[in-house]
């Protein structure tokens, strides 16, 4: 069992992106408030051009570079991840969009604290294209899941899932923008729960207060 350390403040985090960081804005927008829950002491892309290191930029949170591409292997990309991560001391490791497969060192040196979000009602649909699957199933509910990060590529334990309909005439893109849309409601809530030490790590079950975490609670039928 793995409880979450408690703190005073708020708890220092570093978010690791890919891309286009639309969650990591939501986690960036997340800190304004009476307590801000979470101090993100750093944004780490493995693409220099990624658009979130501008949104960290105009947030004035410092952006780290880390181009898998200058390194040989997996193993020597991720030792420069790790120091540049430990360096800053997190609570929690966030992957918001962070497109690299990671080593089961990596995964083990962070355990219980790193967290990551999927667009899809896991354990359906790990891996990519989640959206285009959801359509060709013919499935009638789409959604996210935030979940702990384990060996197992998108198989951690679940803290949060959003259910969005799927609507007739969907096309991936359509789907994907509703989903998203969901997904800045629950992920800066799901990274709120850990920093405020919410959450306890059970076997493959995420605890909420003690309790089980609210799975099937957030249904949002919102087109
Ligand atoms: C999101 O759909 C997230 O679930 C997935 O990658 C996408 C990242 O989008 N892991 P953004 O970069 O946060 O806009």
């Amino acid at each position: 069992m793995i409880v979450s350390e408690s703190s005073e403040t708020a708890c220092p985090v570093v978010v690791l992106i890919s891309g286009n960081g639309s969650n990591l804005q939501a986690l960036i927008d997340s800190r304004f408030g009476a307590e801000p829950a979470i101090d993100i002491r750093a944004v780490i892309s493995n693409k220099p051009d990624a658009y979130g290191l501008e949104r960290a930029a105009n947030a004035g949170i410092p952006g780290i570079a880390v181009n898998h591409r200058d390194y040989p292997d997996r193993t020597a990309f991720e030792a420069t991840l790790i120091e540049q991560i430990d360096a800053l001391e997190p609570r929690l490791v966030i992957l918001a969009g962070f497109m690299r497969i990671l080593t089961d060192d990596f995964v083990t040196h962070y355990a219980g604290r790193l967290i990551n979000i999927h667009p899809s009602l896991l354990p359906l649909y790990p891996g990519l294209h989640t959206h285009a699957k959801a359509i060709e199933h013919g499935d009638r509910e789409a959604g996210a899941t935030v979940h702990f990060v384990t060996q197992e590529v998108d198989g951690g334990p679940v803290v949060i899932q959003v259910r969005v309909p799927v609507l007739d005439g969907d096309t991936p893109d359509t789907l994907a923008a509703r989903v998203l849309k969901q997904e800045h409601v629950i992920y800066p809530r799901a990274v709120r729960w850990y920093a405020e030490n919410r959450l306890r790590i059970d076997g493959n079950s995420v605890l909420l207060d003690g309790g089980q975490s609210p799975l099937q609670e957030l249904v949002s039928h919102e087109s």
